[in-house]
Protein backbone atom coordinates (compact mmCIF):
# COMPACT_ATOMS: atom_id res chain seq x y z
CA UNK A 1 0.00 0.00 0.00
CA UNK A 2 1.76 3.52 -1.21
CA UNK A 3 -0.88 5.56 0.28
CA UNK A 4 -3.97 5.33 2.07
CA UNK A 5 -6.76 7.08 0.20
CA UNK A 6 -9.22 4.41 0.37
CA UNK A 7 -10.76 1.75 2.31
CA UNK A 8 -10.52 -0.72 -0.53
CA UNK A 9 -7.01 0.19 -0.31
CA UNK A 10 -6.20 -2.69 2.38
CA UNK A 11 -7.27 -6.34 2.00
CA UNK A 12 -9.44 -7.82 4.81
CA UNK A 13 -6.43 -9.47 6.03
CA UNK A 14 -4.65 -6.06 6.30
CA UNK A 15 -7.80 -4.32 7.92
CA UNK A 16 -7.18 -6.83 10.30
CA UNK A 17 -3.65 -6.18 11.10
CA UNK A 18 -4.50 -2.85 11.15
CA UNK A 19 -6.46 -3.26 14.09
CA UNK A 20 -4.09 -5.26 15.74
CA UNK A 21 -1.50 -3.05 15.41
CA UNK A 22 -3.93 -0.43 16.95
CA UNK A 23 -4.27 -2.65 19.75
CA UNK A 24 -0.69 -2.89 20.35
CA UNK A 25 -0.13 0.54 20.38
CA UNK A 26 -2.99 1.12 22.63
CA UNK A 27 -1.33 -1.27 25.18
CA UNK A 28 2.67 -0.27 24.52
CA UNK A 29 4.42 2.89 23.98
CA UNK A 30 6.61 2.66 20.54
CA UNK A 31 8.48 5.51 19.26
CA UNK A 32 10.37 5.02 15.86
CA UNK A 33 13.94 4.83 15.51
CA UNK A 34 14.89 7.96 13.22
CA UNK A 35 13.82 11.63 12.79
CA UNK A 36 10.20 11.81 10.75
CA UNK A 37 7.97 14.62 9.91
CA UNK A 38 4.55 14.62 9.11
CA UNK A 39 2.70 17.60 6.99
CA UNK A 40 -1.15 17.58 7.92
CA UNK A 41 -2.51 20.24 5.54
CA UNK A 42 -6.36 20.45 6.52
CA UNK A 43 -8.96 22.28 4.05
CA UNK A 44 -11.70 21.83 5.70
CA UNK A 45 -12.39 22.08 9.19
CA UNK A 46 -11.84 19.23 11.68
CA UNK A 47 -11.13 18.75 15.62
CA UNK A 48 -10.93 14.95 16.31
CA UNK A 49 -9.12 13.87 13.05
CA UNK A 50 -6.78 16.60 12.90
CA UNK A 51 -5.58 16.03 16.58
CA UNK A 52 -5.63 12.79 16.83
CA UNK A 53 -3.27 12.91 13.64
CA UNK A 54 -1.20 15.33 15.74
CA UNK A 55 -1.15 13.20 19.00
CA UNK A 56 -0.81 9.71 16.68
CA UNK A 57 2.29 11.45 15.34
CA UNK A 58 3.94 12.63 18.15
CA UNK A 59 3.33 9.40 20.45
CA UNK A 60 5.55 7.67 17.25
CA UNK A 61 8.26 10.42 17.63
CA UNK A 62 7.36 11.97 14.08
CA UNK A 63 6.83 15.56 14.21
CA UNK A 64 4.35 17.36 13.36
CA UNK A 65 4.70 20.60 10.60
CA UNK A 66 2.54 23.52 11.44
CA UNK A 67 0.23 24.17 8.64
CA UNK A 68 -2.59 26.70 8.27
CA UNK A 69 -3.88 27.01 5.43
CA UNK A 70 -5.17 31.15 5.85
CA UNK A 71 -1.20 31.95 6.90
CA UNK A 72 0.46 29.68 3.81
CA UNK A 73 1.42 30.52 0.30
CA UNK A 74 -2.16 28.91 -0.60
CA UNK A 75 -3.77 32.49 0.05
CA UNK A 76 -1.26 33.79 -3.01
CA UNK A 77 -2.62 31.07 -5.09
CA UNK A 78 -0.42 27.85 -4.82
CA UNK A 79 -1.94 24.95 -5.63
CA UNK A 80 -2.78 21.82 -3.28
CA UNK A 81 -0.19 20.18 -5.88
CA UNK A 82 2.88 22.30 -5.39
CA UNK A 83 1.80 22.03 -1.40
CA UNK A 84 2.44 18.91 -1.61
CA UNK A 85 4.73 18.50 -3.36
CA UNK A 86 6.79 21.49 -1.19
CA UNK A 87 6.41 19.75 1.69
CA UNK A 88 8.56 16.65 0.17
CA UNK A 89 11.12 18.33 -1.18
CA UNK A 90 11.38 20.06 2.40
CA UNK A 91 11.47 16.42 3.98
CA UNK A 92 7.94 15.85 5.23
CA UNK A 93 7.91 12.25 5.50
CA UNK A 94 3.89 11.72 5.30
CA UNK A 95 1.70 13.71 4.17
CA UNK A 96 -2.31 13.75 5.61
CA UNK A 97 -4.59 15.43 3.60
CA UNK A 98 -8.27 16.48 4.20
CA UNK A 99 -10.42 18.42 1.28
CA UNK A 100 -13.60 19.18 -0.12
CA UNK A 101 -13.38 18.17 -3.40
CA UNK A 102 -13.67 14.37 -3.44
CA UNK A 103 -11.24 13.65 -6.24
CA UNK A 104 -8.41 15.53 -4.63
CA UNK A 105 -6.08 12.53 -4.67
CA UNK A 106 -5.74 12.09 -8.35
CA UNK A 107 -4.10 15.24 -8.47
CA UNK A 108 -1.36 14.66 -6.05
CA UNK A 109 -0.93 10.78 -5.34
CA UNK A 110 0.58 9.87 -8.11
CA UNK A 111 3.67 12.88 -8.56
CA UNK A 112 4.68 11.89 -4.70
CA UNK A 113 6.70 9.44 -3.36
CA UNK A 114 6.17 10.09 0.06
CA UNK A 115 2.80 8.35 1.92
CA UNK A 116 -0.11 10.01 1.68
CA UNK A 117 -3.26 9.26 3.77
CA UNK A 118 -6.45 10.61 3.42
CA UNK A 119 -7.74 12.50 6.39
CA UNK A 120 -11.47 12.81 4.70
CA UNK A 121 -12.12 13.60 0.81
CA UNK A 122 -15.79 15.62 -0.17
CA UNK A 123 -18.50 13.36 0.06
CA UNK A 124 -16.35 10.36 -0.78
CA UNK A 125 -14.23 8.84 1.66
CA UNK A 126 -12.48 9.20 4.67
CA UNK A 127 -10.71 6.06 5.60
CA UNK A 128 -9.70 6.68 8.95
CA UNK A 129 -12.50 6.90 10.18
CA UNK A 130 -13.95 3.78 8.92
CA UNK A 131 -10.70 1.96 10.65
CA UNK A 132 -11.41 3.74 13.87
CA UNK A 133 -14.89 2.46 13.57
CA UNK A 134 -13.94 -0.96 12.93
CA UNK A 135 -11.48 -1.20 15.75
CA UNK A 136 -14.45 0.21 18.47
CA UNK A 137 -16.95 -2.57 17.08
CA UNK A 138 -14.36 -5.46 16.92
CA UNK A 139 -12.96 -4.87 20.18
CA UNK A 140 -16.94 -4.85 21.39
CA UNK A 141 -17.32 -8.23 19.61
CA UNK A 142 -14.36 -9.81 19.09
CA UNK A 143 -15.33 -10.10 15.35
CA UNK A 144 -16.87 -8.26 12.18
CA UNK A 145 -18.94 -10.61 10.66
CA UNK A 146 -22.27 -12.04 11.06
CA UNK A 147 -22.87 -8.39 13.31
CA UNK A 148 -25.90 -6.48 12.18
CA UNK A 149 -25.00 -2.64 11.27
CA UNK A 150 -27.32 -0.12 10.45
CA UNK A 151 -25.86 3.34 9.29
CA UNK A 152 -28.26 5.91 9.95
CA UNK A 153 -29.08 9.39 8.84
CA UNK A 154 -27.23 11.71 6.31
CA UNK A 155 -25.99 9.06 3.81
CA UNK A 156 -26.32 10.74 0.74
CA UNK A 157 -23.83 13.75 2.26
CA UNK A 158 -21.85 11.30 4.02
CA UNK A 159 -18.26 10.22 3.17
CA UNK A 160 -17.95 8.10 6.68
CA UNK A 161 -21.30 6.42 5.19
CA UNK A 162 -19.37 5.39 2.12
CA UNK A 163 -16.27 4.33 3.82
CA UNK A 164 -17.73 2.25 6.64
CA UNK A 165 -20.62 0.38 4.33
CA UNK A 166 -17.93 -1.12 1.47
CA UNK A 167 -15.23 -2.09 4.57
CA UNK A 168 -18.17 -3.75 6.68
CA UNK A 169 -19.38 -5.76 3.98
CA UNK A 170 -16.26 -7.36 2.51
CA UNK A 171 -15.38 -7.56 6.43
CA UNK A 172 -18.59 -10.13 6.32
CA UNK A 173 -20.98 -7.92 8.40
CA UNK A 174 -24.86 -7.64 7.63
CA UNK A 175 -24.83 -3.90 6.66
CA UNK A 176 -28.16 -1.85 6.47
CA UNK A 177 -28.89 1.96 5.68
CA UNK A 178 -31.59 4.03 7.11
CA UNK A 179 -32.15 7.87 6.06
CA UNK A 180 -34.99 10.26 5.52
CA UNK A 181 -36.04 10.38 1.75
CA UNK A 182 -33.92 14.05 1.55
CA UNK A 183 -30.81 11.66 2.60
CA UNK A 184 -31.29 8.30 0.54
CA UNK A 185 -28.06 7.73 -1.31
CA UNK A 186 -28.83 5.30 -4.15
CA UNK A 187 -25.72 4.60 -5.16
CA UNK A 188 -24.81 2.10 -2.16
CA UNK A 189 -26.43 -1.41 -2.65
CA UNK A 190 -27.79 -2.28 0.68
CA UNK A 191 -31.14 -2.46 2.65
CA UNK A 192 -33.00 0.58 3.95
CA UNK A 193 -35.06 -0.37 6.99
CA UNK A 194 -37.02 2.16 9.46
CA UNK A 195 -35.41 3.62 12.66
CA UNK A 196 -37.92 1.39 14.71
CA UNK A 197 -36.32 -1.77 12.48
CA UNK A 198 -32.67 -0.56 13.40
CA UNK A 199 -32.70 -0.56 16.95
CA UNK A 200 -34.37 -4.21 17.79
CA UNK A 201 -31.71 -5.78 15.17
CA UNK A 202 -28.89 -4.01 15.48
CA UNK A 203 -25.62 -4.90 17.20
CA UNK A 204 -24.12 -1.54 16.38
CA UNK A 205 -26.05 1.30 15.55
CA UNK A 206 -23.63 4.07 13.63
CA UNK A 207 -25.63 7.39 13.58
CA UNK A 208 -24.24 10.05 11.48
CA UNK A 209 -24.64 14.11 11.23
CA UNK A 210 -27.08 16.13 9.37
CA UNK A 211 -24.12 17.77 6.86
CA UNK A 212 -25.31 21.22 7.05
CA UNK A 213 -23.05 22.40 5.64
CA UNK A 214 -22.98 20.11 2.18
CA UNK A 215 -26.76 21.35 1.15
CA UNK A 216 -29.31 23.70 2.35
CA UNK A 217 -29.98 24.13 5.91
CA UNK A 218 -32.46 21.52 7.13
CA UNK A 219 -35.13 22.88 9.22
CA UNK A 220 -37.54 20.70 10.40
CA UNK A 221 -35.30 19.14 13.56
CA UNK A 222 -37.69 17.97 15.14
CA UNK A 223 -39.88 15.85 13.42
CA UNK A 224 -36.41 14.12 12.39
CA UNK A 225 -35.50 13.24 15.83
CA UNK A 226 -39.01 11.98 16.21
CA UNK A 227 -38.40 10.09 13.05
CA UNK A 228 -34.98 9.35 12.53
CA UNK A 229 -33.59 10.14 15.70
CA UNK A 230 -32.04 7.83 18.62
CA UNK A 231 -34.82 8.72 20.90
CA UNK A 232 -34.64 7.61 24.64
CA UNK A 233 -37.62 5.39 23.80
CA UNK A 234 -36.20 3.27 21.15
CA UNK A 235 -33.05 3.22 23.21
CA UNK A 236 -34.91 1.00 25.49
CA UNK A 237 -35.64 -0.92 22.81
CA UNK A 238 -31.86 -2.34 21.66
CA UNK A 239 -30.21 -5.55 22.51
CA UNK A 240 -28.73 -4.79 25.73
CA UNK A 241 -25.49 -6.03 23.96
CA UNK A 242 -25.69 -3.33 21.10
CA UNK A 243 -23.79 -0.29 21.09
CA UNK A 244 -24.29 3.40 19.68
CA UNK A 245 -21.43 5.06 17.60
CA UNK A 246 -21.35 8.60 16.00
CA UNK A 247 -18.27 9.67 14.29
CA UNK A 248 -18.80 13.18 15.71
CA UNK A 249 -19.70 16.22 15.89
CA UNK A 250 -23.05 15.85 17.12
CA UNK A 251 -25.88 17.54 16.18
CA UNK A 252 -27.16 16.66 20.10
CA UNK A 253 -31.10 16.33 19.83
CA UNK A 254 -31.19 15.41 16.00
CA UNK A 255 -30.23 12.17 15.39
CA UNK A 256 -29.57 11.55 19.26
CA UNK A 257 -31.12 12.38 22.53
CA UNK A 258 -28.44 14.53 24.01
CA UNK A 259 -28.65 12.38 27.51
CA UNK A 260 -27.92 9.66 25.24
CA UNK A 261 -24.42 10.09 23.64
CA UNK A 262 -22.60 9.51 27.44
CA UNK A 263 -25.32 6.29 27.98
CA UNK A 264 -23.91 2.82 28.95
CA UNK A 265 -24.05 1.88 25.44
CA UNK A 266 -22.56 4.40 23.70
CA UNK A 267 -18.87 4.09 22.66
CA UNK A 268 -18.87 7.81 21.16
CA UNK A 269 -16.03 9.21 23.16
CA UNK A 270 -13.94 5.38 23.03
CA UNK A 271 -14.30 5.88 18.96
CA UNK A 272 -12.20 9.12 19.49
CA UNK A 273 -9.37 7.53 21.61
CA UNK A 274 -9.16 4.64 19.07
CA UNK A 275 -8.51 7.00 16.75
CA UNK A 276 -5.10 7.67 17.47
CA UNK A 277 -3.92 4.17 17.94
CA UNK A 278 -5.84 3.73 14.74
CA UNK A 279 -4.01 6.23 12.98
CA UNK A 280 -0.89 5.62 14.83
CA UNK A 281 -0.88 1.46 12.97
CA UNK A 282 -2.14 3.02 9.49
CA UNK A 283 1.05 5.79 9.70
CA UNK A 284 3.30 3.13 10.91
CA UNK A 285 2.36 0.46 7.66
CA UNK A 286 2.82 2.99 5.30
CA UNK A 287 6.14 4.34 6.27
CA UNK A 288 6.94 0.41 6.76
CA UNK A 289 6.57 -0.43 3.28
CA UNK A 290 8.33 2.51 2.24
CA UNK A 291 11.03 1.23 3.53
CA UNK A 292 11.47 4.29 6.26
CA UNK A 293 11.11 2.22 9.68
CA UNK A 294 14.32 0.72 10.28
CA UNK A 295 12.57 -2.01 11.89
CA UNK A 296 10.06 -2.55 9.91
CA UNK A 297 7.60 -2.60 13.03
CA UNK A 298 4.64 -3.66 11.43
CA UNK A 299 6.09 -6.59 10.07
CA UNK A 300 7.11 -7.61 12.99
CA UNK A 301 4.64 -7.66 15.35
CA UNK A 302 1.83 -8.64 12.78
CA UNK A 303 0.82 -10.92 14.12
CA UNK A 304 -0.16 -10.13 17.71
CA UNK A 305 -3.02 -11.29 19.23
CA UNK A 306 -5.71 -8.83 19.93
CA UNK A 307 -6.99 -8.64 23.27
CA UNK A 308 -10.82 -9.28 23.74
N1 LIG B 1 -15.19 12.54 12.73
C1 LIG B 1 -14.49 13.56 12.18
O1 LIG B 1 -13.97 13.48 11.07
O2 LIG B 1 -14.39 14.67 12.99
P1 LIG B 1 -13.63 16.00 12.59
O3 LIG B 1 -14.36 16.62 11.45
O4 LIG B 1 -13.67 16.84 13.85
O5 LIG B 1 -12.24 15.64 12.20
Amino acid sequence: MKHFISVNDLKPKEVLEVLEMADHYRRNNFKLNQQMFAANLFFEPSTRTKMSFIVAQRKLGIEPLDFHTETSSMKKGESLYDTAKTFEAIGADLLVVRHEEDEWPREICNSLSIPIVNGGAGKKEHPTQSMLDLNTIYQEFGRLDNLNIVIVGDIKHSRVARSNAHTLNRMGANVYLCAAPDFIDETLEFPYITMDEAVEMCDALMLLRIQHERHERFSNVLNYHNEFGLTKEREKRMKKSAIILHPAPINRGVEIDSDLVECERSRIFKQMSNGVYTRMAIMTKLLSERGKNCENYFEKHQTLAVAK
